[in-house]
């Protein structure tokens, strides 16, 4: 019998290769970004991100219902407050844009799911993501304010908070806060590995909260690092984090490889602005296929071993996932 030539009989056809695909996709491994600007009625386009919206505290309804329509059921908040000042005290107030965002989609779609993101760069009036001493972050100042911005997060219903400032001790500094609070089994998924990034750019333009001086390298990582972000996941366990993140997701396969093998947590990828831009900028100059290289990055991160995708094209993710295109 000759072994060398025979037939690619698990290529033969559609039926087969996907009964053979070793990477499975679903709907339920997707989520949402959703921003909410508390100065806005109805929804805005976002310039610098084609295809999404800003939604008013009016409007995020619809921004839920576009989700579920899709097939997708899970979302992380972004909040743009009316005000800032240099403590970030828009974060946790009772009634910040977050929370009330929170409320407002609990009260409706009680079974979507919504993690929130924790951080200060979007209620700083300096754009850092901690409060200052100088002109550097005060790592356990700001703490507190993240401990406290989390709680309220979830005493407003929030299902998970996602701290992604990066400051030393904060996964363990909330879990405290909620503990302390009845609120022992809320989850916390850890950005913990978080590179200094210019594929953040879109976001920022999107979010508002570009630093007003210097950057942000202080507390995030050195994209040469592949190693260092094991040792930040390792961190973050210790802390109590209950899934672990590596963002962004399609230049950081090799970091998403390791440390989803060195760790039995769940491991969730965020495909950011920058990478989603740069396929609707390609795609809308026809340059590429844009729903094919989407379906393909996606496919990729979750190859590479993520366990769950934080994307912008979560809809249309998983639309092909229902279609069948992928998965
Ligand atoms: C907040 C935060 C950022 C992103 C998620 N949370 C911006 C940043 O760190 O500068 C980026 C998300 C994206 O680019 O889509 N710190």
């Amino acid at each position: 019998m000759d072994l060398t030539n025979r037939p690619r009989r698990l290529r033969g056809n559609d039926s087969i290769r996907r009964l053979c695909r070793e990477t499975r996709l679903s709907t339920d491994s997707l989520i949402y970004p959703i921003f909410v600007d508390e100065t806005l009625r109805g929804r805005r386009a976002i310039d610098a991100l084609p295809g999404q919206f800003h939604y008013g505290l009016d409007s995020v309804l619809q921004a839920v219902e576009e989700c579920l329509a899709a097939g997708v059921c899970r979302g992380i908040l972004f909040g743009l407050p009316a005000y800032k000042d240099p403590e970030g005290s828009s974060a946790w107030i009772e009634n910040g844009v977050v929370q009330r965002a929170i409320q407002a989609i609990k009260a409706a779609y009680p079974d979507f799911y919504i993690i929130t993101d924790v951080c200060l760069c979007e209620y700083t009036d300096h754009g850092h993501c901690g409060i200052l001493r100088g002109r550097e972050v005060d790592n356990d100042e700001t703490l507190k304010a993240l401990a406290r911005t989390a709680l309220s997060h979830v005493e407003a219903g929030a299902d998970m908070v996602a701290p992604s400032d990066m400051m030393d001790g904060r996964v363990g500094a909330i879990r405290r806060a909620l503990d302390g609070c009845g609120h022992e089994t809320t989850p916390i998924l850890a950005y913990s590995a978080k590179y200094a990034s210019a594929f953040y750019g879109p976001f920022r333009a999107a979010a508002n909260s570009a630093p007003a001086f210097g950057d942000r390298r202080g507390y995030q990582m050195d994209p040469h690092n592949r190693r260092e972000a094991r040792k930040e996941c390792a961190l973050d366990v210790a802390e109590g984090a209950d899934l672990l993140m590596v963002k962004p997701a399609l230049p950081y396969l090799d970091v998403l490889r390791d440390c989803s093998q060195a760790f039995d947590l769940p491991m969730c990828a965020y495909q950011v602005s920058g990478e989603y831009a740069m396929i609707k900028a390609a795609g809308a100059q026809g340059m590429v296929d844009e729903h094919q290289v989407m379906c393909e990055a996606a496919v990729s991160i979750f190859r590479a071993g993520a366990d769950m995708l934080i994307t912008y094209f979560a809809k249309e993710l998983a639309q092909a996932i229902r279609k069948g295109e992928i998965g």
